[in-house]
């Protein structure tokens, strides 16, 4: 659990600069496997959840040389990948699990995926349908209200590419179709109702896959992936995020973000507490196969917004800490369409709320049809509290910045929970406190 007593900071300032992006890392191993040879990974991430997709590669005989210390791995893969002994164990990595069902769907051996508690209770319906449409042989289990859920068996099929349309705009969903569309009979096509985070259709062009983009999805044709060689991944914006609105809400900060991805489809968030007038400074932007540039953000005066469902899939993962700055703003804010928030890690909505009116906030759920609305208005200041993670990663560093920009201390019940994706926010946060 590792609780921690959360003291204000009288403000923020310095510079840092992020490990990988989650998304990207993930992306980055699964191209290697499948690309065979040697792939030599910069500025991996090792968390939890990118260390469960190694792992799975290296049960398929993938050769991993992790090297922590400096932030590399070096993939090394011969084809075909070999059939995993035992069960591979996505522990929480939703991400890993969803997009290696499309890759493993494609494989000529069986496997099964596995995972921890909380996995166990998100849905996998969504990823297997497509699958299945395509040819897959897909065995999950069925969840006592219906639904499919993990652990999800997966027998050797030739696949057929398909013309697939989401209804909501899922990365991990459509990375799975287009990793098994790789080997597929024809070619693959996702259209979504708004482009969700498209690393996979950047990295697979990176490895060199025949991918376009065509006006509202992606065309993929069967192909062979030939490694980069050496690849370098951009900060993540998602851990970004919470320097962020720390940076925004501390009193007289001045923090520098070094390297940070700003792919588009991932940015929302950016938009929005720029419109919610955030003095944040975007500069040294350079492109390779995704964006990076330095930010600057300065302590700013937050008005409240709205955010039409439209937005949500370019801030999914930012929704927790956009409602700690929200929670600052004057005003009230309305952020509309946030009912995939409830099959995250946890109910993000329930655990936002409830810590959050803990510290005076009003913040209320308005259900229509079927779509959920968050109306939330900003306080002056925040008195401090006893917050809860609920095991989840994002809330617990988004609690963790309301606290560090409150007037009394707080407490968090559990930080370990963030090793998922940030092993090192508490010390890299700490060290641009100025106490
Ligand atoms: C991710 C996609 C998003 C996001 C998750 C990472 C990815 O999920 O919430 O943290 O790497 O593809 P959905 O695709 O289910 O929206």
């Amino acid at each position: 659990m590792r609780p921690v007593v959360i003291t204000p900071c009288r403000s923020l300032k310095g510079s840092v600069r992020l490990p990988g992006d989650k998304s990207i890392c993930h992306r980055a191993a699964m191209c290697a496997a499948l690309a065979g040879g040697r792939t030599r990974i910069t500025n991996f991430l090792f968390c939890d959840d990118c260390r469960a997709t190694l792992r799975a590669l290296g049960m398929m005989g993938v050769r991993i040389a992790a090297d922590p210390a400096r932030a590399r791995v070096t993939v090394e893969a011969s084809r075909p990948l070999r059939a995993p002994k035992k069960d591979l164990y996505m522990r929480e990595s939703g991400t890993s699990a969803r997009i290696l069902m499309g890759l493993l769907s494609a494989q000529p051996f069986p496997s099964r995926l596995d995972a921890a508690a909380s996995l166990l209770r998100r849905p996998m319906g969504r990823v297997m349908d497509p699958l299945r449409r395509m040819g897959a042989a897909l065995e999950g289990r069925r969840g006592p209200a219906g639904g499919e859920f993990l652990p999800v068996a997966i027998f050797p099929s030739q696949l057929k590419g398909i013309a697939w349309r989401q209804k909501v705009a899922s990365a991990q969903v459509k990375s799975a179709i287009l990793l098994a569309g790789l080997t597929a009979r024809g070619a693959t096509r996702v259209t979504e109702p708004v482009v969700s985070r498209d690393h996979t259709e950047r990295m697979l062009k990176l490895f060199r896959a025949k991918i376009r983009r065509e006006a509202d999805g992606v065309r993929l044709e069967p192909s062979r992936l030939t490694s980069p060689g050496d690849l370098a991944v951009p900060g993540d914006f998602s851990s970004a995020a919470f320097f962020i609105v720390a940076g925004l809400l501390a009193p007289q900060a001045r923090v520098l973000i070094r390297g940070v991805n700003l792919n588009p489809t991932r940015i929302g968030l950016l938009w929005v507490l720029k419109r919610m007038g955030a003095r944040i400074r975007v500069f040294n932007k350079r492109s390779g196969f995704e964006p990076v540039a330095d930010l600057e953000v300065s302590s700013s005066r937050l008005r409240a917004t709205v955010i039409e469902p439209r937005e949500i899939a370019t801030m999914i993962d930012e929704l927790p800490i956009l409602l700690v700055a929200a929670a600052r703003a004057e005003g009230r804010s309305v952020i509309k369409g946030v009912g995939e928030l409830r099959v995250k890690e946890t109910d993000r909505i329930e655990s936002m709320q409830s810590n959050l009116s803990k510290l005076g906030v009003r913040i209320k759920v308005k259900a229509l049809m079927k779509r959920e609305d968050i109306l939330i208005s900003g306080v002056r200041a925040f008195p401090g509290a006893s917050f809860r993670s609920f095991g989840d990663h994002r809330t617990a560093m988004s609690l963790f910045v309301a606290g560090l920009v409150a007037k009394g201390a707080s407490r968090l019940d559990d930080t370990a929970c963030i090793s998922k994706s940030f092993p090192r926010f508490l010390s890299s946060m700490n060290h641009l406190v100025v106490k």
